[in-house]
C-alpha cells in the first residue's frame, strides 16, 4: 500500500520551533513528528511514502533516509513549484500513488497525533463501498476545523463544511483519509483545497464515508495543543505500553525520559513531561506539564511547567519558566530570570524577566 502525506506550509502557528526545522520534523514526545506517522503506516503494510513538500525538501529526506533503511519503507517527496494547497499535491504525485493494484491509498495532515487506527480504517474502507474514507474525531471548539455531519449508522457523509462560521456539529475531519484512485480523477493539477471542493461533491454524491477515530487526537500544529496532545498521548501510552514511562518517587504522573537523559537529586517531575536525549537535568528541578527536547540543560532548581524548551538550550538555577513559554534552538535563560509566556526566538540570552506573554526576538 501507499500513502501521501501533507507536509507543506511553513508551520507558523508553531515559530520559534519551525525556524530551527520544518513543523513535521519537530520533536513531539521524543520523536519528529513524522515520525509517529511513518511509523504508524509502516506498521499497517505501507511500503511506500510520498511527501508533499513545497519548500526544504532536501532537509527532510536528509534527515529520512536514515530511516528509510531502518524501517524498511521507500521515502519519496513530491515537490511543488508552487503551494498547491490540500488536493493539488495528490494531482502532482499522481503517478507515484497509482499502480496496477488499484489500491486505495492513505492521506495524512502531516500535524495530528493519535494512535493511528489505520488497520481498522481499511476494514471500514471496505466494508461501505464507497469512494474515499476520512477519520473524524468530536472535539469542543469545531469552529477552526472541517466539520462534518454524517449518517450516524452507515457513516454516510451527508455535508462537509471548512471552517464553519455557524454551528453544523461537533464532528471534525481528523486529516486521515483513505481514497481510491477514483479520487485522483476530480483533482486538476492546480492550488485546490481538498476540504472546500472536492470531499464536498464526493459527500453530494453520497460516497464519501466517515468512520469516528477510536480513541485520542489532537491537531499539535500550535504550542497549546501541542502540550495537550502531549497528555493526551502519554495517557495514551500509559495504557498500552506503560513500561515506556518513567517511574520512581521523583515522578508524578505520565512522563517519558530518554536513556541518555541524566535526572539530578531531588528533583519532582511530572505529570505531562517528556525530557529528551542527551538533557541534563541538574538537581531540584520541577517540572510539569512540558517538553524538554535533546541535549537541554536546566540548573539547580529551576522551575517549568507548560512550556516548550527547545533544542540544546539552557535554563539558569532558581529560573521560572511558565504559561506557553516557547524557547527556540539554542536558547540561554539567565539564572533567577521569570518567563510568562514569552516566545523566544533561536540563539538569544534572555537577561531580564518577561513578565506577560511576547515575543523576544
Ligand atoms: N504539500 C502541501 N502544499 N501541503 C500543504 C499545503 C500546500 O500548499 N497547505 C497545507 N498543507 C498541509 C499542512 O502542512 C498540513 O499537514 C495539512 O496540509 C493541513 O493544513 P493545515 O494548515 O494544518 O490545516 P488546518 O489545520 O487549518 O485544517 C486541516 O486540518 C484539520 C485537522 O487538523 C483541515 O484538513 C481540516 O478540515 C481539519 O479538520
Ligand atoms: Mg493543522
Amino acid at each position: 500500500m501507499k500513502a501521501l502525506i501533507l507536509v507543506g506550509g511553513f508551520g507558523t502557528r508553531l515559530r520559534p520551533l519551525t525556524l530551527s526545522v520544518p513543523k513535521p520534523l519537530v520533536d513531539f514526545a521524543n520523536k519528529p513528528m513524522i515520525l509517529h506517522q511513518i511509523e504508524a503506516l509502516k506498521a499497517t503494510g505501507v511500503t511506500e511514502v510520498v511527501l508533499a513538500i513545497n519548500y526544504q525538501p532536501e532537509v527532510m529526506l536528509n534527515f529520512l533516509k536514515d530511516f528509510e533503511a531502518k524501517l524498511g519503507i521507500t521515502i519519496s517527496c513530491s515537490q511543488e513549484t508552487e503551494p498547491l494547497g490540500t488536493a493539488g499535491p495528490l494531482a502532482l504525485a499522481r503517478d507515484k500513488l497509482i499502480d496496477d493494484s488499484g489500491e486505495p491509498f492513505f492521506v495524512l495532515n502531516s500535524d495530528v497525533i493519535s494512535d493511528y487506527p489505520l488497520k481498522e480504517m481499511i476494514e471500514f474502507h471496505k466494508s461501505h463501498g464507497g469512494e474515499a474514507s476520512i477519520m473524524v474525531t468530536k472535539v469542543d471548539e469545531p469552529s477552526k476545523y472541517g466539520v462534518v455531519v454524517m449518517e450516524e449508522t452507515t457513516g454516510q457523509v451527508e455535508k462537509f463544511v471548512e471552517k464553519p462560521k455557524l454551528f453544523v456539529g461537533n464532528k471534525i475531519n481528523a486529516g486521515i483519509y483513505l481514497l481510491n484512485p477514483s479520487v485522483l480523477d476530480r483533482i486538476e493539477l492546480r492550488p485546490t483545497s481538498i476540504e472546500k471542493e472536492i470531499f464536498p461533491k464526493i459527500a453530494a454524491e453520497k460516497k464519501l464515508y466517515a468512520m469516528v477515530l477510536p480513541g485520542f487526537w489532537m491537531d499539535i500544529g500550535q504550542p497549546r495543543d501541542y502540550i495537550t496532545g502531549l497528555r493526551l498521548y502519554l495517557d495514551s501510552l500509559r495504557k498500552k505500553s506503560s513500561s515506556k514511562l518513567a517511574g520512581g518517587s521523583n515522578i508524578v504522573g505520565n512522563v517519558i525520559v530518554d536513556e541518555t537523559a541524566k535526572i539530578g537529586e531531588g528533583c519532582l517531575i511530572g505529570p505531562d513531561v517528556a525530557i529528551g536525549p542527551g538533557c541534563i537535568v541538574e538537581s531540584g528541578v520541577r517540572l510539569s506539564r512540558c517538553t524538554v527536547m535533546r541535549g537541554v540543560r536546566i540548573k539547580k532548581h529551576a522551575c517549568i511547567s507548560s512550556s516548550i524548551i527547545g533544542w540544546h538550550s539552557t535554563v539558569g538555577q532558581w529560573a521560572r519558566v511558565e504559561n506557553m513559554t516557547i524557547l527556540g534552538e539554542d536558547v540561554h535563560v539567565c539564572d533567577e530570570i521569570y518567563s510568562n509566556g514569552g516566545v523566544v526566538l533561536p540563539h538569544k540570552e534572555i537577561k531580564t524577566n518577561i513578565l506577560k506573554p511576547e515575543i523576544v526576538m
